[in-house]
């Protein structure tokens, strides 16, 4: 081994101890307190207390799974990509609906963070919520592009649907949601009306709306005017809030009734016999 080489080798050698010194001293001991319930056995819930190891890059979902892992291996977690594309591990940490897996605890600040369940959706086991109801008002939207021209009728003649980045834009954000139900959880309207669409659904009503593929234009408006669609949201906004993917559904619900109000103006007869019809149901 020549000099060189071996000086080399100290300096690296030297790094990798500071580096696991750096290390050792990122690393604490945090307190994780996890809501547990099962209503299949008891009405009742508590709180269970873990001491888990977190480092700077630990997220809620790393620290939940070490909890799993070799402290309680009943804790039911929901969860899959563990980077922010599944929207399967939404609970609300100290107080706010969020990704476990998109929060670091070194963020949320504290000693202690507190796992609760996504509010408004009925629990199955401990942070695991029910989302059937939620997925039902997304499919009630028919999220998917309608156009009769896009019917296959001749395989030999196919036609395009060329969109414009302008064209794209207009509901561009909108399709980022990954249907974690974190604005579900954070809207006051949903809370108190089960009926009621959601903003994820309705946000997704205006993507396909707003879509120039999609021909389905005066269905889809037909779809959410009705008093627990688009009119049970009364604006509170923390949907756009808390979404995690940059999605504004306040926003989507707005545009969406700026749309139904133009088209009530142009056609009163219509907008009365739309009012009789709320008044019925
Ligand atoms: S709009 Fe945002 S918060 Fe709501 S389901 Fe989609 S990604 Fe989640
Ligand atoms: S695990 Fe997929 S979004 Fe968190």
């Amino acid at each position: 081994m020549t000099a060189h080489t071996s000086i080399k080798n100290t300096k690296s050698l030297e790094r990798d101890r500071e580096r696991e010194t750096s290390v050792e001293r990122s690393r604490e001991i945090i307190q994780l307190r996890v809501y547990r319930k099962n209503p299949k056995e008891s009405k009742s819930s508590r709180f269970d207390r873990f001491e888990v190891p977190v480092q700077r890059w630990t997220t809620v979902l790393d620290a939940l799974l070490h909890a799993k892992s070799y402290l309680d291996k009943s804790i039911a977690i929901r969860y899959s990509c563990r980077m922010a594309s599944c929207g399967s591990c939404g609970m609300k940490i100290n107080g706010i609906p969020r990704l476990a897996c998109y929060t670091k605890v070194s963020e949320i600040g504290g000693d202690t963070i507190t796992c609760e369940p996504l509010p408004n959706f009925p629990i199955i086991r401990d942070l695991v919520g029910d989302f059937s109801n939620f997925f039902e008002h997304h499919r009630a939207m028919e999220p998917f592009i309608q156009n009769k021209n896009a019917d296959i009728v001749d395989k030999n003649n196919l036609t395009e649907f060329l969109q414009s980045p302008e064209d794209v834009e207009n509901y561009l954000q909108f399709s980022y949601c990954i249907k974690c139900g974190l604005c579900y959880s954070a809207c006051p309207s949903a809370a108190s009306d089960t009926k009621f669409s959601g903003p994820q659904a309705l946000a997704q009503a205006y993507r396909y709306f707003a879509d120039n593929r999609d021909d389905a234009t005066q269905s889809r408006l037909n779809i959410v005017d009705n008093k627990h669609g688009i009119w049970r949201c009364h604006f509170a906004g923390s949907c756009s809030v808390v979404c995690p993917k940059g999605v504004d559904p306040a926003l989507g619900i707005q545009l969406l009734r700026g749309h139904l109000l133009s088209f009530s103006k142009n056609d009163k007869r219509l907008a009365e016999s739309r009012t009789r019809n709320l008044g019925n149901t």
